[in-house]
């Protein structure tokens, strides 16, 4: 086929050609590995924990060592957490293997001991999310599900020239959606022939071996010579962190509330008055002063609390007390506990200090 003529190809005529290039390339070059001679679901579900954040060649001997010692699921469940430790020392992230065997507690537990053959109770199972659950489902059961991991993220990316940022869960799912409309029969083989591609073939960090890939002549990629500028892994900015202080002040069984700006973040929304920064008691009483504030008695130091928006996180100090008398030049509404109920909304921002607010006004009807 003509270069030009390859790139009128459309996204789900190039998805239609993987699957028969990439199992004849697999069927020559796969990896010849312990779980893959004698995929048993116990055996692919160890393998798949182990693999989650390790590479196979560090893994196997991990396995072959795991499997001698506990070589059925209720071994696994009924052995001393000490001795799994000790299985797993030097894989790090101990939490799979303690999860490994809640897991295999809640098999002998919930399923008779029979690891279920089901995408959807495999996903319920911990440590087991929706990658693991597609790989142990497909790989052990042949359940036609995808299993989406950062390899397979970046061969599709780049056979089919996306550009769009792969840590976006929308993003995965659209892939996992086209992988799924193209498994084929052999769907265990299919999903390892994708990652074993991007562990060893198509390969992250300037080193794609792009002449020894069975996808060389579909990939739109390879075709610009982009291939190393894909994937695009975007990470969300770093949010600000912005000090506020909040005031709960009552005054007659009210809380005072204020409008926000009409422009910005929670626009024209009402909250409860608060200030930039983090203030000190003096600073506090100077502030509610300019506001031509009276208190009745010293500010009361209440809990801290966060909220984190998209592009801010909001630390919150806060002071409460009563106030003498309502003052009308200080923008401040004020509102009992049944209008805040029914005629105000607070943002959820302030959720932190409802029961707060609750309890000063409560307090001062007793
Ligand atoms: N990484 C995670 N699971 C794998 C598998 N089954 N084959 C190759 N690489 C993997």
């Amino acid at each position: 086929m003509k270069e030009s003529d390859m790139w009128k190809q459309t996204d789900e005529e190039i998805l239609q050609q993987i699957p028969e290039k990439l199992l004849a390339w697999y069927d020559e070059n796969a990896r010849i590995l312990p779980w893959r001679e004698d995929p048993q679901p116990y055996r692919v579900w160890v393998s798949e924990i182990m693999l989650q954040q390790t590479r196979v060649e560090a893994v196997k001997p991990y396995f072959e060592r795991f499997l001698k010692a506990l070589p059925t699921v209720a071994d696994l469940a009924e052995a001393p957490e000490e001795q799994i430790l000790k299985l797993w020392e030097g894989l790090g992230y101990y939490n799979r293997a303690r999860n490994l065997q809640r897991g295999a507690q809640a098999v002998m537990a919930e399923h008779g001991g029979v690891i279920p053959a089901s995408f959807e109770l495999l996903k319920k199972l911990p440590g087991i999310g929706d990658y693991t659950a597609g790989a142990i489902g497909s790989i052990a059961f042949q359940i036609k599900v995808p299993a989406v991991d950062g390899n397979v993220l970046r061969v599709i990316s780049r056979v089919l020239w996306r550009t769009d940022n792969i840590l976006d869960v929308k993003v995965k799912r659209r892939m996992e959606g086209e992988i799924r409309g193209i498994l084929p029969e052999r769907v265990g083989d299919f999903n390892q022939s994708l990652m074993e591609l991007g562990a060893t073939v198509c390969l992250p960090n300037g080193a794609p071996k792009c002449d020894e890939c069975p996808l060389q002549e579909l990939c739109r990629a390879h075709l610009k010579g982009e291939e190393e500028s894909l994937p695009v892994k975007a990470k969300p900015k770093k949010r600000k962190i912005e000090d506020r202080t909040v005031f709960l002040l009552v005054c007659d069984g009210k809380i005072a509330l204020r409008k926000r700006p009409e422009k910005g973040l929670l626009a024209g929304l009402w909250e409860l008055p608060s200030q930039e920064g983090t203030l000190e008691e003096p600073e506090a009483e100077k502030l509610l002063e300019s506001w031509e504030i009276q208190m009745e008695q010293p500010l009361q130091k209440e809990k801290n609390a966060k909220h984190i928006f998209s592009h801010v996180e909001w630390h919150m100090s806060c002071w409460s007390g009563t106030v003498e008398a309502e003052s009308d030049d200080s923008g401040l509404i004020w509102a009992s506990a049944e209008e805040l109920d029914e005629n105000f909304t607070l943002p959820s921002a302030f959720k932190a200090y409802r029961p707060v607010i609750k309890r000063l006004l409560e307090s001062l009807q007793e």
